[in-house]
């Protein structure tokens, strides 16, 4: 079956709860619109989806996600320009990815329409949340995870698809140090690592706490074989320039192929910065650090936007990395952000208007 919005069943609040949001003063998902967009996948198919109050789900104990983690998500932001007029930003590899890691997960496959039409229809009831502030956006959770009951270890027969919405302000408050990891693995080759699962998250918690107590605010994942690449850091891709070369590591079984990541790429081409897509060894980046090479390290994700790294931890030194005047990741953020926010031409056909 196919889905336009106007089959979408709605169930308007009766009293908005925007007054009550401070837009000047927005943290990262941590307020919620209105209403949520829920849609039920049961006897082998999606039923007709339904925008209804932003509200908690009832679940039953049993429910497969609670014991066996059957959950993803995606994370992307609607932008608001000086017309507020409203756009997305390359939404559908967003829906590409989320049945990626549906399928890792044994998680059935959500149609595109159901997707698109499903959100779109959510946004134009929403459009007054957006945040028009500098570096502020609609931060947009696509998620779906198993409430299909039992305690049998298998695929639950019913499952879940929501999309929810957090007004937000920046990911990270102030300047991001990481600690690059050598004990704990994120991810493993053959695993889950490239699917936006939940427990992929779970599992970096606790090393991401151990380095939170000495300092760090992230840290950089190295592969679990001998540690010795840099990965991917917690919500992030990694970027590092050594000398003039912007260097960021092959996607793989263990690491996010992110849409953040894989604009820049493109855009830094076309600004004319040197690329390369290839393993980076942790001792290169530490020698590159010692004898001044290293320019600059940031990280890459929707949430997250680029973020400059200003220092890194590996054993037991701490590399720092001053700002930089011509820093690629200050240019890679303006170029980036103005194709999204309509601030600039878009040549490349990424930002996508909603029709309100
Ligand atoms: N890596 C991880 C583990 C992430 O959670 C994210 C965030 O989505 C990214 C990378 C960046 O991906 P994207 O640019 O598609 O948001
Ligand atoms: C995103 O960048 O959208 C993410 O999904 C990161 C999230 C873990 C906050």
């Amino acid at each position: 079956m196919s889905i336009s919005s106007k089959d979408i069943i709605v169930e308007k609040v009766k009293t908005s709860k925007i007054d009550q949001i401070d837009f000047e003063n927005l943290a990262f998902g941590s307020v919620f619109t209105d209403h949520m967009l829920i849609c039920t996948y049961k006897n082998g198919a999606w039923e007709t989806p339904k925008i209804t109050p932003y509200q908690p789900i009832t679940l039953d104990p049993s429910s497969k996600i609670f014991h066996y983690g059957q959950s993803i998500f995606e994370g992307m932001k609607a932008y608001k320009d000086k017309n507020n007029d409203v756009f997305l930003f390359r939404p559908l590899e967003n829906h590409k990815r989320f049945n990626i890691s549906a399928e890792r997960m044994c998680i059935p496959q959500i149609p595109e329409d159901y997707f698109m039409e499903g959100l779109i229809a959510l946004l134009n009831l929403e459009k007054d949340f957006i945040p028009t502030q500098e570096g502020s956006s609609l931060y947009i959770r696509p998620f779906m995870f198993a409430s299909g009951n039992g305690f049998h270890a298998s695929p639950a027969d019913e499952y879940k698809f929501i999309i929810a919405f957090a007004p937000s302000g920046a990911y990270f408050s102030g300047k991001v140090k990481v600690l690059i990891e050598e004990k704990y693995s994120r991810s493993a080759n053959g695993g889950v690592g490239y699917a936006k699962a939940g427990g992929n998250y779970a599992g970096q918690f606790y090393p991401t706490q151990l380095a939170v107590a000495k300092g760090y605010n992230q840290v950089i994942w190295t592969d679990d074989t001998n540690h010795e690449f840099i990965e991917e850091a917690g919500a992030m891709n990694i970027f590092v320039r050594i000398n003039d070369t912007l260097l960021t590591g092959p996607t793989s079984d263990r690491i996010l192929d992110g849409i953040t990541r894989k604009s820049i790429l493109e855009i830094a081409k076309d600004l004319g910065i040197k690329t390369e897509v290839r393993k980076i060894t942790v001792k290169e980046v530490v020698d590159a650090a010692k004898d001044g090479s290293l320019k600059e390290m940031f990280g890459a994700g929707t949430a997250a936007v680029i973020s400059p790294i200003s220092g890194f931890g590996f054993r037991d030194t701490d590399y720092d990395l001053p700002e930089l005047e011509n820093s690629y990741g200050l240019l890679l953020k303006k170029t980036i952000t103005d194709i999204q926010y309509n601030k600039s031409e878009d040549k490349y056909g990424w930002r996508v208007k909603v029709n309100a």
